[in-house]
């Protein structure tokens, strides 16, 4: 991909602005204005992180040597036929959105000589149902799993992997459990780094200063993508493509920043604090359920960075058009104003599927013939769009070229960008979770983890085993 013109997605906000929406309803010249020296404070804050090795998001599509992540694929592509991804919170969602986005669509479900690699799992619960059936869906085939954890303590990946680790040694012997094994972690602590150490076992390394809901463009989220026939590369290009974009200090030449300041403005100025993302291509569904985590776990804050309460954060969902619009868009529609859409639309489809001209004499269904699906799925985005923009309803737009490599990692780095503006805007911490370690201290604590006796009192009573 090197040196190849990465085509580049856009954002248009106008649709967020009273002049499109009519007055009192979406932003005005002065909340522009007035946010203007917070933004630029902000940005001077990112640019010090980022000199100080704190934030490495914009760094990591270049000064990553993906090496490592491309032998391990390769020599998994070989030899499995299917690989197993244990992991949760960031740790999971980032490869599902890779391969839902570009692998071809019921990947699993192709013939061997079809896919470019082996079937991919991602389990990110520990639910017994689903794990059972997988374990059960497994059985006489050459599996490899690839535990992701950035801390290695995480209880639901820990006891997946405890399970998975007693039955594959069992099965293949020590040896052969070297091949099938690969580790996702911190690069010096935690126990998964510990285990590797000790047992031999392939370990590939998460950047200690990238977090879990940030970390799709290292390993744990690479490793997968390679390994199902993803063109790492392309994505990585155009990650970085869309870094030196979201390095800008002027919002309206940093993407980022546009689209962080004006989600930002629509919540603190307007109230519009429910942020839906609905793209209108399949393969973009889950990449709509990786931005809902990315931007509640980052956003959602009790304090401030000095410590006030302020319990901050938009609430994200992921919608899919246009199937949602039977379904959610109702409520945008007609509900309260609390809501800002985000459309993701894609400029060309991979195949095209014409609608015959077939009931002709049928004047509902006559006009639908000579179309194809397609453009069908493009005009019922269009005609949502502008259905929200006439009842006043606050939206943007993001058009991506097509849903491949080089787009979709524009993509993923424009909102991890954004995400980090917009946690400074709220002047919140971004890159961390107190809420989310509470709830794991909690578990270990109920569970009888050493040392976490004093977090097992806490949970009352009534809330616990019954048994
Ligand atoms: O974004 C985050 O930091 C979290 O969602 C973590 O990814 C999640 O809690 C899992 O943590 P770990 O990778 O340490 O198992």
């Amino acid at each position: 991909m090197a040196g190849n013109k990465i085509a580049p997605i856009r954002l248009d906000v106008r649709h967020m602005f009273a002049a499109s929406l009519g007055r009192g309803l979406g932003l005005s010249a002065g909340h522009l204005e007035r946010i203007k020296p917070l933004a630029a404070t902000v940005h001077d804050d990112l640019v010090r992180q980022r000199r100080r090795g704190e934030l490495l998001i914009h760094r990591l599509p270049q000064q990553q040597d993906t090496g490592p992540v491309k032998r391990v694929a390769r020599r998994l592509r070989r030899t499995v036929q299917d690989l197993v991804v244990l992991g949760i919170g960031g740790s999971a969602p980032g490869a599902v959105a890779l391969q839902t986005a570009l692998c071809p669509p019921f990947y699993n479900l192709l013939p061997d000589a079809k896919r470019k690699g082996p079937r991919l799992f991602v389990m990110d619960n520990v639910d017994p149902d689903t794990f059972a059936a997988l374990l059960d869906l497994l059985r006489g085939r050459e599996v490899a799993v690839n535990v992701i954890s950035k801390s290695g303590g995480t209880a639901e990946t820990m006891a997946q992997f405890m399970v998975v680790y007693h039955r594959l040694k069992r099965q293949l012997g020590p040896d052969k459990l070297r091949e099938r094994l690969i580790l996702t972690t911190d690069p010096s602590s935690g126990n998964l780094r510990r285990i590797a150490q000790e047992e031999g076992l392939t370990a590939l390394d998460v950047p200690p200063a990238v977090g879990g809901r940030y970390s799709v463009l290292t390993p744990v989220g690479l490793l997968p993508a390679a390994t199902v026939g993803i063109d790492i590369d392309a994505l990585l290009s155009g990650a970085g493509a869309m870094a030196r974009r979201c390095s800008k200090a002027d919002p309206v030449a940093n993407p980022a920043y546009a689209l962080g300041a004006a989600l930002h403005l629509a919540d603190a100025a307007l109230g519009r604090r429910v942020h839906v993302l609905m793209p209108y291509a399949d393969g973009l569904r889950q990449f709509a359920a990786w931005y809902a985590q990315l931007w509640a776990e980052s956003l959602g804050k009790r304090y401030d960075r000095s410590g006030r309460e302020v319990n901050v954060g938009p609430t994200p969902v992921a919608a899919l058009g246009a199937t949602d619009q039977h379904s959610q868009l109702q409520l945008y529609m007609e509900g309260p104003l609390d809501k800002v859409v985000m459309f993701m639309f894609v400029e060309s489809f991979r195949r095209k599927v014409a609608i015959p001209k077939v009931f002709r004499a049928i004047d509902g269904l006559s006009y639908l013939g000579g179309h194809d699906l397609g453009r069908l799925l493009q005009a019922e985005g269009f005609a949502t769009r502008a259905a929200l923009t006439q009842a006043g309803r606050m939206n943007l737009t993001i058009t991506l070229p097509a849903v491949d490599a080089p787009s979709v990692g524009q993509a993923l780095m424009l909102f991890e960008a954004a995400t980090v503006f917009a946690g400074g805007l709220y002047a919140v911490n971004p890159l961390d979770q107190p809420g989310v370690e509470l709830s794991k201290k909690l578990t270990y604590g109920l569970l009888g983890r050493p040392g976490f006796e004093d977090y097992a009192a806490r949970v009352p009573t009534d809330m616990r085993f019954k048994n």
